[in-house]
């Protein structure tokens, strides 16, 4: 059987690391680290996910500034909070949650945030530096995933790895980061020819397609390492109720894999972790 990669106990460690440094930057800098998260309307996971941030940004000794705005707020509204935050000394990272209302241009309000104080590493500036080696802003969950290879398996450098899914979010910072690794990488989507074949060659396999369960053990190269980055909520057994799946098949892959995250406690938790560390680096950085 695969061994369990908690993310869950990781994700913890990583805090109690951050709010140490964030207790020192406060005392050398006379003020904390500044988080800012901008939430339009009330989609209620990202309400949930707003609500976490706001806590564990709290729990690290660091200020949170919310900001939730109703779903009609114009673009004009957004951009000009958006550049009263550029210009905040208090605030050093600055999220917007996605996804936005219909009627807003994700690309342009993404635009409009200074890329010093992108912790999202969203803004096409942060893009560019990830692709070209320069230091910016990582997007946080691609950059939890590499952390906890790294903590199972050491060096990445010469492994075969397959990443699924093409998102801007999840998937192609991913395979920026795998190459930054030295890995051979591939991008497999839903347009790929023979997806079971591909995933066959992977020693590391990251999932982040967005469709429950869809990896099966009988793909996977034996021992391979499985991220599975995957939320999916699906109908429970019992009637009237839903359970959380991540992307990969779960009880087929970990007869197979050498190591595998689970859903949930797996990746999920390090997206916020890494996010606070984000924003400690960014403090440094416009306290510097
Ligand atoms: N929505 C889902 N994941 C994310 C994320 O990492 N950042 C932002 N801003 N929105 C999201």
């Amino acid at each position: 059987m695969a061994e369990v990669i908690d993310g869950k106990a990781f994700a913890e460690g990583l805090r109690e690391r951050i709010a140490v440094a964030s207790t020192a930057f406060t005392a050398a800098a006379g003020r904390p680290a500044g988080l800012a998260v901008v939430l339009v309307g009330e989609d209620p996971a990202s309400q949930v996910y707003v609500r976490n941030k706001g806590k564990q940004t709290v729990a690290c000794g660091m200020a949170s500034f919310e900001h939730k705005l109703p779903a009609d707020t114009t673009e004009a509204d957004l951009l000009a909070l958006i550049a009263q935050l550029n210009t905040d000394p208090a605030v050093d990272g600055i999220l917007v949650q996605l996804p936005l209302p219909a009627h807003l241009n994700e690309q342009t309000v993404i635009a409009a945030i200074n890329p010093d104080k992108d912790v999202d590493g969203f803004h096409v500036v942060n893009v560019g530096r990830l692709a070209t080696g320069m230091p910016g802003f990582v997007p946080c969950t691609p950059l939890g995933c590499v952390m906890l290879l790294r903590d199972r398996l050491g060096s990445l450098a010469g492994m075969e790895a397959v990443v699924i899914g093409r998102s801007n979010i999840v998937g192609k910072p991913m395979a920026q980061l795998l190459l930054a690794e030295s890995c051979t990488v591939t991008v497999a989507h839903s347009r790929t020819h023979d997806l079971p074949a591909v995933v066959s060659r992977a020693d590391i396999v990251v999932a982040a397609v967005g469709r429950p369960e869809m990896v099966k053990g009988a793909w996977l190269k034996p021992g391979a390492t499985v991220i599975d980055v995957g939320i999916n909520r699906v109908p429970a057994a019992e009637p009237g109720k839903t359970r959380l799946v991540g992307d990969v098949d779960y009880a087929s892959a970990s007869t197979v894999a050498g190591a595998i995250t689970p859903v949930p406690g797996g990746v999920g938790p390090m997206t916020i972790a890494v996010l606070l560390r984000n924003t400690l680096v960014a403090a440094h950085r416009n306290a510097g």
